[in-house]
């Protein structure tokens, strides 16, 4: 593998008392999209907020790009070019689709493509359709599309989605899994947390099976689809 983009080396991450991560490592190259499985409660949301920089413990070590994560700020982070999409989207409901676009917007970086709303409306056709529409007048779907929308407006190198297939109906599933491919096309990473194995076998080249906020997993996409054992133990199917 080429120097990864990302880096994760043994993180620890705790809330409170509670020790939640356990020596996570994790790697994601440039240009690679890697999920990151694991049933309900196995600290797939916490390895993103610690990447975010939003738990207020961890340890180890976590590097994007050379520089070195842990201990600055998220918004210094998100700068950096790491952008986020949070398991419960955060749209604006009060804020149209292009109000809520604007809110994202970040200038271009050197060395890759920016998107324009224009983009952004080609790759979700349906937002396209409802640019004046009011966020809270959104299907679940097409909020997590807005949400995405929003993020990659940003221009990140690297995004991390927690759980987009999540309540979803499976045509807009089906747009998301459409969309990863595009980002992989543009050049970008992505971290995709997912429970759904057949929608992040579709997209992912790699994935880390957690289970109690322990990896138990390391491999191709291939390897975890052949693995019946890791797949029963430690995935809903
Ligand atoms: N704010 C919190 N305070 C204390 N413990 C928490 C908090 N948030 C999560 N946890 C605990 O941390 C563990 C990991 O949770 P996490 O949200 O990372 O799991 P997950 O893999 O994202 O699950 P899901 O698929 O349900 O989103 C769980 O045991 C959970 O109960
Ligand atoms: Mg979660």
């Amino acid at each position: 593998m080429p120097e990864p983009l990302l880096s994760i080396d043994r993180l620890n991450a705790f809330y409170g008392r509670a020790q939640i991560l356990f020596d996570v490592d994790l790697q994601v190259g440039p240009g690679e999209v890697v999920a990151l499985m694991g049933r309900n409660g196995a600290g797939k949301s916490t390895t993103i907020r610690s990447i975010m920089g939003l738990m207020e413990r961890c340890t180890g070590s976590m590097v994007f790009d050379g520089t070195e994560l842990r201990h600055m700020d998220p918004f210094r982070i998100s700068r950096l070019g790491i952008g986020w999409v949070p398991e419960d989207r955060r749209i604006f409901t009060d804020l149209t689709v292009r109000e809520n676009l604007e809110v994202g917007r970040r200038p271009a970086r050197p060395g890759i493509p920016a998107w324009s709303e224009h983009d952004l409306f080609e790759l979700f056709p349906n937002l396209g359709q409802m640019p004046d529409r009011l966020g809270g007048r959104m299907s679940g779907g097409e909020q997590q599309m807005l949400a995405v929308a929003r993020t990659l407006i940003g221009n990140p190198r690297l995004v991390l989605l927690d759980e987009p297939s999540e309540g979803v109906a499976p045509l807009i599933v089906e747009q998301m899994a459409n969309m990863i491919v595009e980002l992989k096309r543009h050049g970008l990473s992505v971290l995709l947390s997912e429970q759904n194995l057949p929608f992040a076998a579709a997209v992912s080249d790699r994935a880390y099976v957690l289970e109690k906020g322990q990896v138990r997993f390391a491999g191709t996409m291939n390897e975890l689809s052949e693995n019946e054992q890791i797949r029963r133990q430690y995935l809903t199917i």
